[in-house]
Protein backbone atom coordinates (compact mmCIF):
# COMPACT_ATOMS: atom_id res chain seq x y z
CA UNK A 1 0.00 0.00 0.00
CA UNK A 2 1.16 3.24 -0.43
CA UNK A 3 2.18 5.37 2.88
CA UNK A 4 1.25 9.46 2.77
CA UNK A 5 2.50 11.35 5.39
CA UNK A 6 0.24 14.31 6.16
CA UNK A 7 1.18 17.27 8.65
CA UNK A 8 -1.50 19.38 10.40
CA UNK A 9 -1.11 22.99 10.85
CA UNK A 10 -4.28 24.01 12.93
CA UNK A 11 -3.04 27.40 13.79
CA UNK A 12 -4.92 29.75 15.05
CA UNK A 13 -8.67 31.72 15.50
CA UNK A 14 -11.03 29.26 13.75
CA UNK A 15 -8.22 27.30 12.11
CA UNK A 16 -8.65 24.86 14.78
CA UNK A 17 -12.52 24.46 14.07
CA UNK A 18 -12.20 23.89 9.98
CA UNK A 19 -9.22 21.44 10.58
CA UNK A 20 -10.90 19.01 12.93
CA UNK A 21 -13.78 18.57 9.55
CA UNK A 22 -11.36 18.49 7.01
CA UNK A 23 -9.75 15.50 9.25
CA UNK A 24 -12.77 13.74 9.69
CA UNK A 25 -13.36 14.19 5.86
CA UNK A 26 -10.23 12.74 5.40
CA UNK A 27 -10.88 9.85 7.89
CA UNK A 28 -13.62 8.94 6.32
CA UNK A 29 -12.07 8.16 2.81
CA UNK A 30 -9.23 6.88 4.02
CA UNK A 31 -11.41 4.07 5.47
CA UNK A 32 -13.34 3.06 2.41
CA UNK A 33 -12.55 -0.28 1.58
CA UNK A 34 -11.68 1.16 -2.21
CA UNK A 35 -9.25 3.55 -0.20
CA UNK A 36 -7.75 1.43 2.50
CA UNK A 37 -6.99 -1.35 0.22
CA UNK A 38 -3.96 0.74 -1.65
CA UNK A 39 -3.80 3.90 0.68
CA UNK A 40 -2.78 4.58 4.55
CA UNK A 41 -2.76 7.77 5.92
CA UNK A 42 -0.50 8.74 8.84
CA UNK A 43 -1.17 12.06 10.81
CA UNK A 44 0.44 14.26 12.73
CA UNK A 45 -0.31 17.59 14.36
CA UNK A 46 2.18 20.90 14.55
CA UNK A 47 1.95 24.56 15.95
CA UNK A 48 2.17 27.11 13.52
CA UNK A 49 1.68 31.01 13.66
CA UNK A 50 0.33 32.80 17.11
CA UNK A 51 0.15 29.46 18.67
CA UNK A 52 3.51 29.24 18.22
CA UNK A 53 4.89 31.90 19.03
CA UNK A 54 3.11 31.83 22.52
CA UNK A 55 4.93 28.44 22.76
CA UNK A 56 8.26 28.70 21.10
CA UNK A 57 8.53 32.26 20.59
CA UNK A 58 8.76 32.04 16.81
CA UNK A 59 5.77 31.48 14.24
CA UNK A 60 7.51 28.22 13.46
CA UNK A 61 10.65 26.03 15.18
CA UNK A 62 13.03 24.47 13.10
CA UNK A 63 11.97 21.51 14.35
CA UNK A 64 8.76 21.43 13.12
CA UNK A 65 10.44 22.76 9.60
CA UNK A 66 12.14 19.94 9.25
CA UNK A 67 9.14 17.94 9.85
CA UNK A 68 7.60 19.45 6.98
CA UNK A 69 10.69 18.76 4.96
CA UNK A 70 11.94 15.54 5.89
CA UNK A 71 8.85 13.78 7.18
CA UNK A 72 5.27 15.31 5.58
CA UNK A 73 4.54 14.61 1.99
CA UNK A 74 1.18 16.96 2.01
CA UNK A 75 0.24 19.94 4.60
CA UNK A 76 -3.28 20.61 5.43
CA UNK A 77 -3.11 24.37 6.86
CA UNK A 78 -5.90 26.22 8.26
CA UNK A 79 -5.17 29.99 9.44
CA UNK A 80 -3.03 32.07 11.52
CA UNK A 81 -3.00 35.04 13.37
CA UNK A 82 -5.00 37.19 15.49
CA UNK A 83 -5.25 40.91 17.35
CA UNK A 84 -3.47 39.32 20.11
CA UNK A 85 -0.07 38.97 17.97
CA UNK A 86 -0.96 42.20 16.14
CA UNK A 87 1.57 44.68 17.53
CA UNK A 88 4.29 42.11 16.90
CA UNK A 89 6.57 42.70 14.18
CA UNK A 90 5.32 40.98 10.66
CA UNK A 91 7.36 39.52 7.82
CA UNK A 92 8.88 36.03 8.81
CA UNK A 93 8.54 37.03 12.77
CA UNK A 94 5.01 37.43 12.96
CA UNK A 95 2.23 34.54 13.21
CA UNK A 96 1.98 35.06 9.02
CA UNK A 97 5.67 34.30 8.45
CA UNK A 98 5.09 30.58 9.78
CA UNK A 99 3.38 30.05 6.94
CA UNK A 100 5.92 32.20 4.36
CA UNK A 101 8.95 30.34 6.08
CA UNK A 102 7.06 26.67 5.00
CA UNK A 103 6.20 27.53 1.68
CA UNK A 104 10.07 28.22 1.32
CA UNK A 105 11.35 25.78 3.30
CA UNK A 106 9.31 23.24 1.12
CA UNK A 107 10.17 25.52 -2.19
CA UNK A 108 6.41 25.06 -3.21
CA UNK A 109 6.40 27.69 -5.79
CA UNK A 110 3.50 26.96 -7.49
CA UNK A 111 0.22 28.44 -5.93
CA UNK A 112 -2.66 26.84 -7.69
CA UNK A 113 -6.22 28.97 -6.59
CA UNK A 114 -9.07 27.84 -8.93
CA UNK A 115 -11.98 29.76 -8.84
CA UNK A 116 -15.70 29.29 -10.78
CA UNK A 117 -19.07 30.73 -10.73
CA UNK A 118 -20.16 27.38 -10.13
CA UNK A 119 -17.85 26.25 -7.84
CA UNK A 120 -18.27 25.29 -5.02
CA UNK A 121 -22.03 25.30 -5.92
CA UNK A 122 -24.15 27.21 -8.66
CA UNK A 123 -26.41 28.63 -6.05
CA UNK A 124 -23.44 30.48 -3.74
CA UNK A 125 -22.62 32.63 -6.49
CA UNK A 126 -25.80 33.15 -7.76
CA UNK A 127 -26.57 34.49 -4.03
CA UNK A 128 -23.62 35.94 -2.69
CA UNK A 129 -21.39 37.41 -5.67
CA UNK A 130 -22.18 40.96 -6.11
CA UNK A 131 -21.82 40.55 -9.72
CA UNK A 132 -24.60 40.26 -12.54
CA UNK A 133 -25.41 36.96 -12.96
CA UNK A 134 -24.93 36.92 -17.07
CA UNK A 135 -21.47 38.75 -16.27
CA UNK A 136 -20.20 35.82 -13.88
CA UNK A 137 -21.98 32.78 -15.64
CA UNK A 138 -18.94 30.57 -17.37
CA UNK A 139 -16.22 32.01 -15.55
CA UNK A 140 -13.68 29.17 -14.60
CA UNK A 141 -9.68 29.81 -14.31
CA UNK A 142 -7.44 28.84 -12.15
CA UNK A 143 -4.37 31.23 -11.16
CA UNK A 144 -1.28 29.89 -10.66
CA UNK A 145 1.01 32.30 -8.60
CA UNK A 146 4.48 32.49 -7.89
CA UNK A 147 4.52 31.56 -3.97
CA UNK A 148 8.40 31.45 -3.24
CA UNK A 149 10.38 34.67 -4.22
CA UNK A 150 9.57 38.13 -5.65
CA UNK A 151 9.03 41.03 -3.34
CA UNK A 152 7.83 38.29 -0.48
CA UNK A 153 11.17 37.00 -0.09
CA UNK A 154 13.15 39.80 -1.59
CA UNK A 155 16.00 41.66 0.54
CA UNK A 156 14.24 44.09 3.29
CA UNK A 157 15.31 46.82 4.81
CA UNK A 158 13.00 48.54 7.84
CA UNK A 159 14.47 51.65 9.49
CA UNK A 160 12.68 53.96 11.15
CA UNK A 161 12.53 56.45 8.33
CA UNK A 162 12.83 53.86 5.35
CA UNK A 163 11.69 51.03 4.34
CA UNK A 164 12.50 48.35 1.19
CA UNK A 165 11.59 45.27 -0.26
CA UNK A 166 13.78 44.20 -2.95
CA UNK A 167 10.85 42.72 -5.52
CA UNK A 168 13.57 40.66 -8.10
CA UNK A 169 13.06 37.35 -9.94
CA UNK A 170 15.31 35.73 -11.81
CA UNK A 171 15.28 33.26 -15.66
CA UNK A 172 14.79 29.86 -13.73
CA UNK A 173 12.08 31.16 -11.11
CA UNK A 174 10.28 32.43 -13.98
CA UNK A 175 10.48 29.34 -16.21
CA UNK A 176 9.82 26.90 -13.64
CA UNK A 177 6.44 28.34 -13.11
CA UNK A 178 5.48 28.94 -16.12
CA UNK A 179 5.75 25.27 -16.85
CA UNK A 180 3.34 24.57 -14.08
CA UNK A 181 1.09 27.22 -15.49
CA UNK A 182 1.91 25.51 -19.41
CA UNK A 183 1.04 21.82 -17.96
CA UNK A 184 -1.92 22.99 -16.13
CA UNK A 185 -3.43 24.00 -19.20
CA UNK A 186 -2.67 21.03 -21.36
CA UNK A 187 -4.80 18.92 -18.90
CA UNK A 188 -7.86 20.75 -19.93
CA UNK A 189 -9.22 19.88 -23.60
CA UNK A 190 -8.42 21.71 -25.73
CA UNK A 191 -6.09 23.74 -23.73
CA UNK A 192 -6.81 26.41 -21.83
CA UNK A 193 -4.80 29.41 -22.45
CA UNK A 194 -2.64 30.42 -19.98
CA UNK A 195 -2.70 34.50 -19.47
CA UNK A 196 0.32 36.21 -17.24
CA UNK A 197 0.23 39.27 -15.62
CA UNK A 198 2.87 41.79 -15.19
CA UNK A 199 3.67 45.31 -15.01
CA UNK A 200 6.09 45.15 -17.94
CA UNK A 201 5.37 49.06 -18.83
CA UNK A 202 6.71 49.96 -15.48
CA UNK A 203 8.77 47.44 -13.64
CA UNK A 204 11.84 45.52 -14.79
CA UNK A 205 11.47 42.56 -12.95
CA UNK A 206 8.30 42.54 -14.89
CA UNK A 207 10.23 43.11 -18.16
CA UNK A 208 12.63 39.36 -17.60
CA UNK A 209 9.21 37.70 -16.82
CA UNK A 210 7.31 38.53 -20.03
CA UNK A 211 10.30 37.97 -21.92
CA UNK A 212 11.32 34.84 -20.11
CA UNK A 213 7.18 33.43 -19.89
CA UNK A 214 6.81 34.05 -24.00
CA UNK A 215 10.09 32.42 -24.88
CA UNK A 216 9.19 29.35 -22.41
CA UNK A 217 5.49 29.00 -24.28
CA UNK A 218 6.90 29.53 -27.37
CA UNK A 219 9.98 27.15 -27.00
CA UNK A 220 8.17 24.07 -25.11
CA UNK A 221 4.03 24.37 -25.19
CA UNK A 222 3.60 25.51 -28.53
CA UNK A 223 0.30 23.94 -28.51
CA UNK A 224 -1.20 26.17 -25.61
CA UNK A 225 -2.12 29.94 -26.68
CA UNK A 226 -0.69 32.65 -24.10
CA UNK A 227 -1.21 36.36 -23.92
CA UNK A 228 -0.05 39.13 -21.58
CA UNK A 229 -2.14 41.33 -19.43
CA UNK A 230 -1.33 44.58 -17.75
CA UNK A 231 -1.81 43.44 -14.12
CA UNK A 232 -3.93 46.85 -13.12
CA UNK A 233 -6.14 46.58 -16.19
CA UNK A 234 -6.41 42.27 -15.16
CA UNK A 235 -8.37 43.87 -11.90
CA UNK A 236 -10.60 45.78 -14.20
CA UNK A 237 -11.49 43.10 -16.15
CA UNK A 238 -12.11 41.04 -13.65
CA UNK A 239 -14.57 42.89 -12.73
CA UNK A 240 -16.29 43.65 -16.21
CA UNK A 241 -16.08 40.56 -18.04
CA UNK A 242 -14.26 37.83 -15.99
CA UNK A 243 -15.10 35.11 -18.70
CA UNK A 244 -12.33 37.14 -20.60
CA UNK A 245 -9.77 35.36 -17.77
CA UNK A 246 -10.89 31.91 -18.56
CA UNK A 247 -8.04 29.63 -18.49
CA UNK A 248 -4.94 29.76 -16.26
CA UNK A 249 -4.16 33.26 -14.67
CA UNK A 250 -0.04 33.03 -14.18
CA UNK A 251 1.13 36.00 -11.84
CA UNK A 252 3.87 36.71 -9.73
CA UNK A 253 3.63 36.66 -5.84
CA UNK A 254 2.33 40.19 -5.25
CA UNK A 255 0.08 40.13 -8.12
CA UNK A 256 -1.32 36.75 -7.68
CA UNK A 257 -1.78 37.33 -4.14
CA UNK A 258 -4.23 40.31 -5.25
CA UNK A 259 -5.97 39.10 -8.21
CA UNK A 260 -6.14 35.82 -5.85
CA UNK A 261 -8.25 37.52 -3.15
CA UNK A 262 -10.16 39.48 -6.02
CA UNK A 263 -11.08 36.21 -7.20
CA UNK A 264 -13.34 35.76 -4.27
CA UNK A 265 -15.55 38.15 -5.64
CA UNK A 266 -17.02 36.13 -8.52
CA UNK A 267 -18.23 33.50 -5.83
CA UNK A 268 -19.09 36.52 -3.25
CA UNK A 269 -17.11 34.80 -0.07
CA UNK A 270 -13.57 33.67 1.42
CA UNK A 271 -14.95 30.51 3.26
CA UNK A 272 -15.18 28.33 0.29
CA UNK A 273 -11.68 28.83 -2.10
CA UNK A 274 -9.61 26.02 -1.01
CA UNK A 275 -5.83 26.73 -2.40
CA UNK A 276 -2.63 24.16 -3.75
CA UNK A 277 1.00 25.48 -3.12
CA UNK A 278 3.23 22.56 -5.14
CA UNK A 279 6.52 21.60 -6.19
CA UNK A 280 5.47 19.65 -9.64
CA UNK A 281 2.63 17.93 -10.72
CA UNK A 282 1.48 14.55 -10.66
CA UNK A 283 3.04 12.99 -13.30
CA UNK A 284 5.75 15.18 -14.40
CA UNK A 285 9.27 14.67 -13.46
CA UNK A 286 11.33 16.05 -10.65
CA UNK A 287 14.74 17.29 -10.73
CA UNK A 288 17.19 14.20 -8.91
CA UNK A 289 16.96 14.05 -5.47
CA UNK A 290 14.23 16.44 -5.30
CA UNK A 291 10.41 14.62 -3.53
CA UNK A 292 6.98 16.13 -4.62
CA UNK A 293 5.93 18.14 -2.01
CA UNK A 294 2.62 20.31 -1.21
CA UNK A 295 0.67 22.61 1.12
CA UNK A 296 -3.03 22.78 1.02
CA UNK A 297 -4.73 25.75 2.90
CA UNK A 298 -8.00 28.05 2.49
CA UNK A 299 -7.43 31.41 0.83
CA UNK A 300 -9.21 33.18 4.24
CA UNK A 301 -7.71 34.19 7.36
CA UNK A 302 -8.31 33.07 11.00
CA UNK A 303 -11.23 34.84 11.24
CA UNK A 304 -11.08 36.00 15.61
CA UNK A 305 -14.34 38.03 15.25
CA UNK A 306 -15.92 34.51 15.27
CA UNK A 307 -13.30 31.91 16.67
CA UNK A 308 -14.28 29.07 19.57
CA UNK A 309 -18.29 29.66 18.57
CA UNK A 310 -18.42 26.94 16.10
CA UNK A 311 -19.86 28.60 13.59
CA UNK A 312 -16.82 29.01 10.94
CA UNK A 313 -17.41 27.72 7.55
CA UNK A 314 -15.30 24.64 6.78
CA UNK A 315 -16.31 24.73 3.26
CA UNK A 316 -12.63 25.90 1.76
CA UNK A 317 -10.74 23.62 4.43
CA UNK A 318 -12.55 20.38 2.93
CA UNK A 319 -11.88 21.09 -0.36
CA UNK A 320 -8.23 21.39 0.63
CA UNK A 321 -8.35 17.82 1.10
CA UNK A 322 -10.29 17.33 -2.33
CA UNK A 323 -7.30 19.46 -3.80
CA UNK A 324 -5.01 16.83 -1.81
CA UNK A 325 -6.10 13.84 -3.05
CA UNK A 326 -6.05 15.26 -6.80
CA UNK A 327 -2.34 17.16 -6.56
CA UNK A 328 -0.60 15.02 -3.65
CA UNK A 329 -1.91 11.13 -4.24
CA UNK A 330 -3.29 11.64 -7.96
CA UNK A 331 -6.81 10.33 -6.48
CA UNK A 332 -8.94 11.76 -9.08
CA UNK A 333 -11.81 9.99 -8.11
CA UNK A 334 -11.66 10.67 -4.57
CA UNK A 335 -11.14 14.50 -5.09
CA UNK A 336 -14.43 14.81 -7.54
CA UNK A 337 -16.49 12.71 -4.35
CA UNK A 338 -15.59 15.26 -1.90
CA UNK A 339 -16.18 17.80 -4.19
CA UNK A 340 -19.59 16.49 -5.48
CA UNK A 341 -20.49 16.06 -1.56
CA UNK A 342 -19.97 19.53 -0.79
CA UNK A 343 -21.45 20.59 -3.82
CA UNK A 344 -25.45 18.53 -2.82
CA UNK A 345 -24.86 20.03 0.88
CA UNK A 346 -24.67 23.32 0.01
CA UNK A 347 -27.59 23.08 -2.42
CA UNK A 348 -29.60 21.10 -0.06
CA UNK A 349 -29.43 24.45 1.96
CA UNK A 350 -27.34 23.15 4.48
CA UNK A 351 -24.92 26.35 5.24
CA UNK A 352 -23.06 28.00 8.03
CA UNK A 353 -23.89 32.09 9.25
CA UNK A 354 -21.47 33.46 6.44
CA UNK A 355 -23.70 32.06 3.97
CA UNK A 356 -26.86 33.00 6.15
CA UNK A 357 -27.93 29.66 7.04
CA UNK A 358 -27.96 27.77 10.81
CA UNK A 359 -26.06 24.98 10.28
CA UNK A 360 -22.54 25.09 12.51
CA UNK A 361 -19.13 24.09 11.40
CA UNK A 362 -19.38 20.57 13.14
CA UNK A 363 -22.99 20.00 11.39
CA UNK A 364 -21.80 21.47 7.95
CA UNK A 365 -18.81 18.26 8.62
CA UNK A 366 -20.77 15.77 9.41
CA UNK A 367 -23.40 16.47 6.25
CA UNK A 368 -20.84 16.01 3.62
CA UNK A 369 -19.99 12.54 5.61
CA UNK A 370 -23.20 11.76 4.86
CA UNK A 371 -23.24 12.66 1.52
CA UNK A 372 -20.09 10.82 0.97
CA UNK A 373 -21.51 7.37 2.12
CA UNK A 374 -24.43 8.15 -0.37
CA UNK A 375 -22.37 8.88 -3.49
CA UNK A 376 -19.97 6.15 -2.56
CA UNK A 377 -22.29 3.41 -2.06
P1 LIG B 1 -10.21 36.79 7.56
O1 LIG B 1 -10.27 36.01 6.30
O2 LIG B 1 -9.73 36.07 8.75
O3 LIG B 1 -11.68 37.36 7.89
C1 LIG B 1 -12.38 38.28 7.04
C2 LIG B 1 -13.91 38.16 7.30
O4 LIG B 1 -14.39 36.94 6.75
C3 LIG B 1 -14.26 38.10 8.80
O5 LIG B 1 -15.47 38.77 9.03
C4 LIG B 1 -14.43 36.62 9.07
O6 LIG B 1 -15.32 36.32 10.10
C5 LIG B 1 -14.95 36.10 7.74
N1 LIG B 1 -14.48 34.73 7.48
C6 LIG B 1 -13.25 34.35 7.06
N2 LIG B 1 -13.18 33.03 6.96
C7 LIG B 1 -14.38 32.56 7.30
C8 LIG B 1 -14.94 31.24 7.39
N3 LIG B 1 -14.23 30.15 7.09
N4 LIG B 1 -16.21 31.11 7.82
C9 LIG B 1 -16.94 32.20 8.09
N5 LIG B 1 -16.49 33.45 8.02
C10 LIG B 1 -15.22 33.63 7.63
O7 LIG B 1 -9.33 38.09 7.27
P2 LIG B 1 -8.87 39.27 8.26
O8 LIG B 1 -9.97 39.57 9.24
O9 LIG B 1 -8.36 40.31 7.40
O10 LIG B 1 -7.66 38.66 9.06
C11 LIG B 1 -7.74 38.04 10.34
C12 LIG B 1 -6.38 37.45 10.71
O11 LIG B 1 -6.07 36.38 9.80
C13 LIG B 1 -5.23 38.45 10.59
O12 LIG B 1 -4.36 38.22 11.65
C14 LIG B 1 -4.60 38.10 9.24
O13 LIG B 1 -3.24 38.45 9.17
C15 LIG B 1 -4.78 36.61 9.21
N6 LIG B 1 -4.76 36.03 7.85
C16 LIG B 1 -4.24 34.80 7.78
C17 LIG B 1 -4.24 34.14 6.56
C18 LIG B 1 -3.69 32.76 6.53
O14 LIG B 1 -3.47 32.18 7.57
N7 LIG B 1 -3.46 32.19 5.37
C19 LIG B 1 -4.79 34.73 5.43
C20 LIG B 1 -5.36 36.01 5.55
C21 LIG B 1 -5.35 36.65 6.79
C1 LIG C 1 -2.37 34.38 1.30
C2 LIG C 1 -2.18 35.25 2.53
C3 LIG C 1 -0.70 35.24 2.89
C4 LIG C 1 0.07 35.86 1.71
C5 LIG C 1 -0.36 35.92 4.21
C6 LIG C 1 -1.19 35.41 5.36
C7 LIG C 1 1.11 35.73 4.50
O1 LIG C 1 -2.66 36.53 2.29
O2 LIG C 1 -2.11 33.17 1.40
O3 LIG C 1 -2.76 34.88 0.27
O4 LIG C 1 0.16 37.11 1.61
O5 LIG C 1 0.58 35.10 0.91
MN1 LIG D 1 -3.49 36.79 0.26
Amino acid sequence: AHTHNILLFPGDGIGPEVMAEAVKILNHVASLASVSASHQFHFRSELIGGCSIDEHGKSVTPEVLSIARDWADAVLFAAVGGPKWDSQRRGLDGPEGGLLQVRRALDIYANLRPCAADTPSPSISREFSPFKRDVIEGVDFVVVRENCGGAYFGKKIEDADYAMDEWGYSTAEIQRVTRIAAQLALRHNPPWPVISLDKANVLASSRLWRKVFEQTMQTEFPQVQYMNQLADSASLILAINPRKLNGVLLADNTFGDMISDQAGSIVGTLGVLPSASLNTLPGLPLDAGKKQKALYEPTHGSAPDIAGKNIANPTAMILCVALMFRYSFDMEKEAKQIEDAVRNVLEAGVRTGDLRGTATTKEFGDAVVAELEKIAS
